[in-house]
């Protein structure tokens, strides 16, 4: 899947991204973009990511997921780590993707046999070029390793596999012993090379020299693979795409070892804003996202651009009202075009217009002159740095305009305290004042909330029936704000009934407050 983008052919329109004008004039003009692709290492460098492990199914259900999304080469696992690695990535074969199908191996024989075995026809052939890696690691000499390297080509050459090289530590390997051992990999037969930033130490600029360098030289098409252990891996790639390489290593979410890897969503967004390089279906980049969060178990950073959660939420009430009149004041381009939803998000920074552009698209008619109580009490509810769901926000909603109907309160909730704890019996102490008139009382009960409803019971009247006492919790989770409904008898002696409600993050707080309101309409019934 590759398409390059002019302003005659996109299928986005300008109204959908208002990127900066002046990378049109410091970026370079691609002229190989319509060579540029994307090699995806999920299954592979991202599977070696410390906590991932996925089962043979999950990988399949990955590959089919990047298979549809587009990218045009997926790097399955390493054949000689097992015959489950081995079976798993028959599988994927078998399941006769569009996008080639690779295997990882090492500059060793039995590692392409092992690819062989899988019946996959790509294989990405490595070994380390850099002093560090061949002294401690490979225990080799530099000629050694370019013979090794050459050898394992010529063999997977023989047996029909297309080859990539990568020379690990590239970045930090010797320029001119590393170059012979691509010049010696492309003359052994291998149509691709790939240079990895195996620790992420390059900064761009060093990644377009390096590639610029190593083009002089080689004439085949060279990839870059690029680790996060700076924050540099994305930008690593696109320097390098600049500079002249043609095929990106990527995972989705940017999973792999360690810190990761560059992440495809991220790449190819960049591709795609600053060149019009389409490497994958856009609109699949989201989805594609989740899927792999769910089946990793890895979850993605809130912050992660693209495709965290906040990437297109707004809280903040400037944002949200620029965000109303045009999304692009605050957003680089439209979240559809990646395919995940705009969050609008209620909470403790939220302004008047978030609340009422988030009332109007949940279809709810709230009056004007609520506004301000309703406010005051999502902030009050928000102070933690809760976000308000919209399950929540109606909640509340419904709340405010009930407590309106209610209207002035004659009792009042003074103070209250509650002494609670493990062995300890519940304490609760209130003090209410009716039509201004001071009452304090202290009641012990099963619980906080059966000890604070007794001790306001018996400051207003001693008679009072609790009929029913109702406990929500709005929406799952622990910080999830609970609603109270509680229904009582006889407040004034009469016999009638009243219902109070109430909505809150304390369990007994809101509990007080529900029979308070219960106690006040009963009030205000009398007065009518
Ligand atoms: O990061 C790296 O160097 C690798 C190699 C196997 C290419 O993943
Ligand atoms: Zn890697």
């Amino acid at each position: 899947m590759k398409t390059t983008q002019t302003s005659e052919n996109s299928r986005y329109s300008k109204e959908m991204v208002a990127m900066s004008p002046f990378n049109q004039v410091a970026l370079g003009l691609l002229s190989h973009a319509d060579d540029v692709c994307l090699f995806d290492t999920t299954l592979r460098d991202g599977e070696q990511a410390p906590g991932i492990a996925l089962g043979q199914d999950d990988k399949i259900r990955i590959a089919l997921a990047l298979d549809d999304l587009g990218v045009d080469i997926m790097e399955a696992g390493f054949a000689a780590s097992s015959e489950i690695e081995r079976e798993t990535i028959r599988r994927i074969v078998a399941e006769k993707p569009r996008a080639r199908v690779c295997s990882l191996a090492r500059s060793v024989k039995s590692d392409v046999d092992a690819v062989i075995d899988t019946g996959a026809d790509f294989i990405h052939t490595f070994i380390a070029t850099s002093d560090l890696h061949m002294q401690y690691k490979l225990k080799m000499t530099p000629e050694d390793v370019r013979a090794r390297a050459v050898d394992t080509v010529e063999y997977a050459r023989e047996h029909g596999l297309e080859v990539q090289f990568s020379c690990e530590d590239a970045t930090r390997s010797d320029l001119g012993f590393m170059t012979s051992v691509y010049k010696a990999v492309e003359e052994a037969g291998a149509s691709s090379i790939n240079i990895p930033d195996t620790v992420g130490v390059i900064v761009p600029q060093g990644m377009s020299y390096l590639v610029g360098e190593i083009r002089k030289e080689v004439g085949i098409p060279i990839a870059v693979h690029c680790h996060n252990d700076m924050g540099l891996a994305v930008a690593n790639t696109i320097a390098a795409v600049e500079a002249g390489a043609s095929i990106c290593h990527v995972t989705v979410n940017g999973i792999g070892e360690r810190t990761g890897n560059a992440a495809l969503e991220e790449v190819a967004v960049n591709l795609f804003m600053n060149y019009g390089v389409e490497t994958v279906d856009l609109s699949k980049i989201g989805p594609t996202a989740k899927l792999v969060e769910r089946i990793t178990g890895f979850p993605m950073a809130y912050n992660k651009p693209v495709v965290g959660r906040n990437a297109f939420a707004h809280e903040s009430g400037i944002h949200v009202h620029g965000v109303m009149g045009n999304s692009l004041t605050y957003e680089p381009f439209k979240p559809e075009l990646v395919g995940v939803d705009r969050n609008i998000v209620v909470g403790k920074h939220s302004g008047v217009h978030s609340v009422k552009g988030r009332l109007e698209e949940l279809k709810v008619r709230f009056p004007e002159e609520l506004m301000p109580a309703l406010m005051e009490e999502i902030k009050s509810i928000a102070v933690g740095g809760k976000e308000i769901d919209d399950a929540e926000l109606l909640a509340i909603a419904d709340h405010v305009r009930w407590k309106d109907e209610v209207g002035q309160d004659r009792v009042v909730l003074e103070s209250f305290a509650v002494f609670t704890g493990k062995d300890i019996t519940s304490t609760s102490t209130v003090t209410v004042s009716i039509d201004g008139e001071r009452r304090t009382c202290s009641r012990t009960g099963v619980g906080p909330v059966d000890a604070s409803l007794k001790a306001i019971s018996e400051a207003v009247n001693e008679n009072i029936k609790l009929d029913q006492y109702k406990l929500s919790a709005v929406t799952g989770g622990g910080d999830s704000i609970c609603e109270v409904t509680v229904m009582v008898g006889n407040v004034q002696n009469d016999g009638n009934h009243s219902v109070g409600r109430s909505v809150g993050l304390d369990v007994v707080q809101t509990s007080v407050e529900a029979l308070m309101a219960a106690i006040n309409r009963d009030y205000s019934r009398k007065e009518e």
